[in-house]
Parts: C-alpha cells; sequence; structure tokens
C-alpha cells in the first residue's frame, strides 16, 4: 500500500483513538508491530484557536513514524487553517474525519455528519488537499444509516478531490458500535475507487485481519478497540498474515510487562500526576482474565506513586508465576477480544 513515501506490503494499521492513541499508546503499539499510526482526533476549531490541550495532541515522536494526524471539523475554512498548522508538526500525513458520530461532533456539522452533504465533503477535502504538501487521506464510514448507505459514492469522490486513501469502518452513523461491521461494504468500496483502501471494524484476533484481507480485498487494515490492553494483536496479525503461522498467546508476564511500558511511557509524556491518572483506566483489560486481578486493579487505580505501581505489578507477577509453576494458569490467561466497556461507553 502506498501513501506518498510510504510503501508497506498490507499494513497493520492503528486506529484513531479519542483518549487513548496519545503518544505513549501510540508507542507501545509501534513497539509491538503497528505499522502505521494515527493519533485521537484533533478538532479544527481548537486547532484554529490556540488551544494547548489540542495543540498538544499534534506532537509526535521520530520512533512513531509513519504517524499521521487526524483533524476534524464542519467548515472549509476551519479545516484549511488547521491543516496548515498540523503540516508543521511534520506528521507523515494527515487525515480527515469523515465519521465520528458522537453528538459533539456530527451534531455539529462535522464528522459523519458531511455524509449526508456530499457536496461539503467534497469541498473540505479537495480544499484542505490544496493547502498543504503532505500526503491527505479519510477516515469514514459507510453511510449516514442503512437507508442511505453510500460509501461507493463518498470513496469515488474523496478520489477526485485528490486524497491519497480511505479508511472505511463498515458501519453507518447510525449503528455507533452496535452489530457488527459490514465487511461486504468495504469490499464494495475497495471495488469502486484505485486509491487504497483501509479495511476497519471488528478485527479482535489475528485470524479476524486475515479473514478481514481476505474478505475485502483492502489494501491495509486498522484495528482500534481490538489493540487495547492488547498491543500484541499488531505483532501476532502479522505473522499469521505473512506465514501462516500462529504466534502463541501472550503470556501474564508479557501482559504485566505492557502495562509497565505503557506506565512508563505515560509517565514519560504526561508527567507523573497525568500519567499515573491515565493509565488507571488501562490496568483491568491489560491483567484481563489473570487470578485475583479485580483485588489488584483496586490497589493499581488509588494509587498516586508510580514506584509502588511498579512494585504492585512486581507483586502481581510473582503471584501469577507462584501459581503458574502449580500448574493453575491457562496459557495467556483468558485474554481473548475484550476490551474496556467503559472506554467505548466515553466515546
Ligand atoms: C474510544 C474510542 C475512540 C475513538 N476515537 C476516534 C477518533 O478520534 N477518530 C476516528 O476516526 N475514529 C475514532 N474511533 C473509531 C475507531 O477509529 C474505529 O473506527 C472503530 O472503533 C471501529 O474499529 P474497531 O472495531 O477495530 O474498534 C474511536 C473508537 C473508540 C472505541
Amino acid at each position: 500500500m502506498r501513501i506518498g513515501q510510504i510503501d508497506i506490503d498490507r499494513p497493520v494499521i492503528l486506529a484513531p483513538m479519542e483518549d487513548v492513541t496519545d503518544r505513549a499508546f501510540r508507542q507501545l503499539c509501534k513497539r509491538h508491530g503497528a505499522d502505521i499510526v494515527y493519533t485521537e482526533f484533533v478538532s479544527a476549531e481548537a486547532i484554529r484557536r490556540g488551544a494547548e490541550k489540542s495543540i498538544r495532541k499534534l506532537a509526535m515522536d521520530e520512533h512513531e513514524r509513519p504517524v499521521a494526524v487526524q483533524i476534524f471539523g464542519g467548515t472549509v475554512e476551519s479545516m484549511v487553517e488547521a491543516a496548515a498548522i498540523a503540516e508543521s508538526y511534520e506528521p507523515d500525513y494527515l487525515d480527515i474525519n469523515f465519521g465520528c458520530p458522537v453528538k459533539k461532533v456530527a451534531g455539529r456539522g462535522a464528522g459523519a455528519a458531511l455524509l449526508k452533504e456530499p457536496e461539503k465533503l467534497l469541498a473540505i477535502a479537495s480544499a484542505v488537499v490544496n493547502a498543504v504538501s503532505l500526503p491527505v487521506t479519510a477516515k469514514t464510514r459507510i453511510g449516514w444509516d442503512h437507508d442511505s448507505i453510500n460509501i461507493t459514492d463518498t470513496v469515488r469522490r474523496l478520489e477526485d478531490a485528490g486524497i491519497r486513501a480511505v479508511a472505511v469502518h463498515g458501519r453507518t452513523r447510525s449503528d455507533m458500535y452496535k452489530g457488527r461491521a459490514d465487511w461486504g461494504r468495504i469490499a464494495e468500496a475497495k471495488q469502486a475507487c484505485s486509491i487504497p483502501v483501509i479495511a476497519n471494524g471488528d478485527v479482535w484476533s489475528a485470524d479476524d485481519a486475515v479473514a478481514m484481507f481476505a474478505e475485502t480485498g483492502a489494501d491495509g487494515i486498522m484495528i482500534g478497540r481490538g489493540s487495547i490492553g492488547n498491543p500484541f494483536i499488531f505483532a501476532q496479525a502479522k505473522h499469521l498474515i505473512k506465514t501462516g503461522e500462529r504466534l502463541p498467546l501472550p503470556s501474564y508476564r508479557d501482559r504485566i510487562e505492557a502495562a509497565r511500558e505503557h506506565l512508563r511511557l505515560s509517565l514519560e509524556y504526561k508527567g507523573e500526576k497525568h500519567g499515573v491518572l491515565e493509565m488507571r483506566r488501562h490496568y483491568s483489560t491489560y491483567l484481563k482474565g489473570l487470578p485475583g486481578v479485580s483485588k489488584v486493579r483496586n490497589l493499581l487505580v488509588r494509587e498516586p506513586d508510580p514506584a509502588v505501581i511498579v512494585e504492585l505489578l512486581r507483586e502481581f507477577e510473582a503471584t501469577c508465576e507462584a501459581l503458574d509453576r502449580e500448574g493453575l494458569l491457562k496459557e495467556g490467561g483468558e485474554f481473548l477480544n475484550d476490551h474496556s466497556p467503559k472506554l467505548i461507553l466515553n466515546y
């Protein structure tokens, strides 16, 4: 799959996720094999106003590359201005969000709301393409609702506007996150245009990743919720895609180490106070299914001192080790395809 200078065979990509894909999580996923990572979406209006919290989201690290910055907005003016500012942070490409279903975005004429206004969607896409020299991509859904599925039309329009690749989440706006993503519609989108199509929606395992490539014919795939607490999914998916063989499930040691690594990165980027707070919603997904997890989780989410958190994780690992020696642990615990319902409700 080619986007500007980036040329990767069947990339497995980390999806943009608000409050999740910050620098720490992006780097963690990169270390575990993600081929391309996306920032959380950033509001064009907020970038334009110079809102500090949003501007901070544009920053990235060299070793995250290739990395895309995603922006959203409901007017040509704000998007053009924000695109130029985002470009100055030197991501590998810029992505436009035409798929976000939540009220604070779609209710204000941005994100998925633009699927109901194809002329405006086209105007925004062309204006952003013309405003920057970086490649511009888009991420969208298959339509507003089931009576107005228009993904083939949308991808053609985006291609005409100069968009270099399009990520398609196989749900409508009205689906939100319900039901299953419709991979058949993604396959139709792939047939309808000649720019690369990135398939997205409901990849929870390496097997799903292989099936998604096969069923959609897409050039790349993008994983969102399936990577939360499970960055291993990238290496597992790539290994299965390229060799036809499955890597073993991550052990309790791997999972506790990933939580520690995530904590270290969060502290590095967000400082002690925010780094510790940020990590609190992640422990349960890293440790899910391991013995005595609720007890250790309760301690972890109350503890302000990172050194004590590291010690709690070490003690927890020692407990798991002891149980493992007695043969009382399943391989990898019950770590399959779950995600944190809390994170999804927030979104
Ligand atoms: C917590 C959360 C935050 C999200 N934030 C964004 C976002 O900022 N931009 C975006 O384009 N999609 C966002 N999404 C949608 C995901 O990128 C993805 O399209 C969706 O979750 C379906 O893929 P999955 O089944 O692999 O999770 C978000 C999803 C979740 C669960």
